[in-house]
């Protein structure tokens, strides 16, 4: 198995930095700000902790987390709450711990299918609902169900992620509630992957989690790898559903937690337990952050839009999904490009442009979709900070040169 796709453009990123060239880097999703100061104080008090704890997390963590989702109308008790070292480990560990088949949406974040991949489960891809990433279009999705059951491998469970890495959407609440229905029809797991959650750029849009819908068939995940940008710090945390089906998930994942990674880093819990509290710092930190992934990746679909790929406006987190196919025959005229990944081939080699090619989140080989993410565009050090504190972002110098980077090298490319 190769290694995931993201970590593996940031790797040829940086090679390529290294070798000299001025890489516009697109392709990685790392929320790319420094670590709040506080947090930096709160893990280094923590330090001396040198205990591994218990599997399911710190009890403070727990009791933190779930008054973080307690604010956002999931009542949740400290059992329902695991942690792990991030959220992927614990989705994986969720997918384990329930048997068949597992739905995605087409796309959908890399390491699902991988995962799935590794617990030898097939997937099924169901096309999204247009401009409504992260969910299987609710149709599709009780047709692959029937036609799975009928064929006697059933889908077991189905994950969204609200709102969605690649596409930078939201789906709506009428679409969540109507795959809700499909779920519950079919008996089907839903995994709802919220880590972009607190990162909707505006915080007036409707958000409906599919576990108030299903609160006993629904696991939640979230972390601070992206709202906090602490994607190193390795820290997630799943809400199991209530009821003796959560019962039994909880269990099988701290068993699972147990034999693999045994309990997360305990200083890293200590300082998430106080990032869960959400206290005011934080969250101004959070509201700043979400400002200028806002700016940014707004700027950046009006390069591509310009360009005359067509994008879905992105309303969260910070990426965007432009999709070639307007100009399928002249990119196949001039530089001989028939798929997606031949698309992000030549960007990096002629236009040293990373992205990441539709295919890596599901898309078949031939859609010439791209998934661009702009966080690594604020630049470094204390660049990050000023870019933070900016009301207006975009016209930071370094910022604007990678943007006029960005333009000149898909005029290049769609020769004009
Ligand atoms: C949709 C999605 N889920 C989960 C993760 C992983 O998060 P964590 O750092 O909590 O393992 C990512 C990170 O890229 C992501 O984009």
């Amino acid at each position: 198995m190769p290694i995931s796709a993201t970590l593996a453009i940031n790797q040829l990123t940086a090679a390529k930095v290294a070798a000299g060239r001025d890489v516009l880097p697109l392709g990685f999703g790392e929320a790319g700000l420094p670590v709040h100061p506080e947090l930096v104080a709160a893990l280094a008090s923590a330090a001396p902790s040198g205990a591994y704890g218990p599997v399911a997390g710190l009890p403070a963590l727990r009791e933190a987390a779930a008054g973080y989702w307690r604010r956002r109308r999931l009542p949740t008790e400290v059992g329902q709450v695991v942690a792990g070292p991030g959220s992927k480990p614990l989705l994986y560990a969720v997918l384990r711990a329930s048997p068949g088949a597992v739905a995605l949406p087409r796309p959908s974040w890399v390491s699902y299918a991988a995962q799935a991949r590794l617990l030898d489960r097939a997937v099924h891809h169901v096309p999204t609902p247009e401009g409504q990433g992260g969910v299987p279009d609710p149709d599709l999705l009780d047709a692959a169900a029937s036609a799975a059951r009928r064929d006697g491998h059933p889908i077991g469970s189905v994950v969204l992620t609200l709102p969605d890495n690649p596409t930078g959407t939201l789906a709506g609440a009428e679409v969540v509630r109507a795959v809700c229905e499909v779920a519950r029809r079919h008996d089907l797991l839903v995994v709802s992957d919220e880590i972009y959650r607190d990162l909707v750029h505006d915080p007036a849009t409707p958000f409906l989690s599919p576990s108030e819908v299903l609160p006993d068939r629904t696991v939640v995940t979230t972390g601070l790898s992206k709202s906090l940008a602490l994607g190193g710090w390795r820290i997630g945390v799943a809400r199991m559903p209530v009821g003796p089906l959560g019962e039994r998930l909880a269990a099988e994942v701290a068993s699972i937690a147990s034999e693999v990674w045994s309990s997360p880093a305990n200083p890293v819990q200590q300082a998430a337990a106080w990032a869960f509290t959400e206290p005011v710092v934080l969250t101004a930190r959070i509201e700043a952050s979400r400002l200028l992934h806002a700016a940014v990746a707004g700027a950046v679909a009006d390069r591509f839009e310009r360009a005359g790929a067509k994008v879905h406006r992105p309303t969260a987190a910070f990426y965007l999904y432009p999709d070639f196919t307007p100009y399928a025959d002249l990119l196949a005229d001039r530089w001989s490009v028939r798929a997606g990944a031949d698309l992000a081939h030549v960007l990096l080699e002629r236009f040293d442009v990373a992205t990441l090619p539709g295919s890596a989140f599901g898309e078949p080989p031939e859609r010439l979709t791209l998934r661009i993410a702009t966080s690594m565009l604020y630049g470094e050090g204390d660049q990050r900070e000023t870019a933070l504190e900016s009301v207006d972002p975009v016209r930071l110098p370094w910022i604007a040169a990678r943007l006029d980077q960005l333009e000149a090298a898909l005029g290049g490319l769609l020769d004009r």
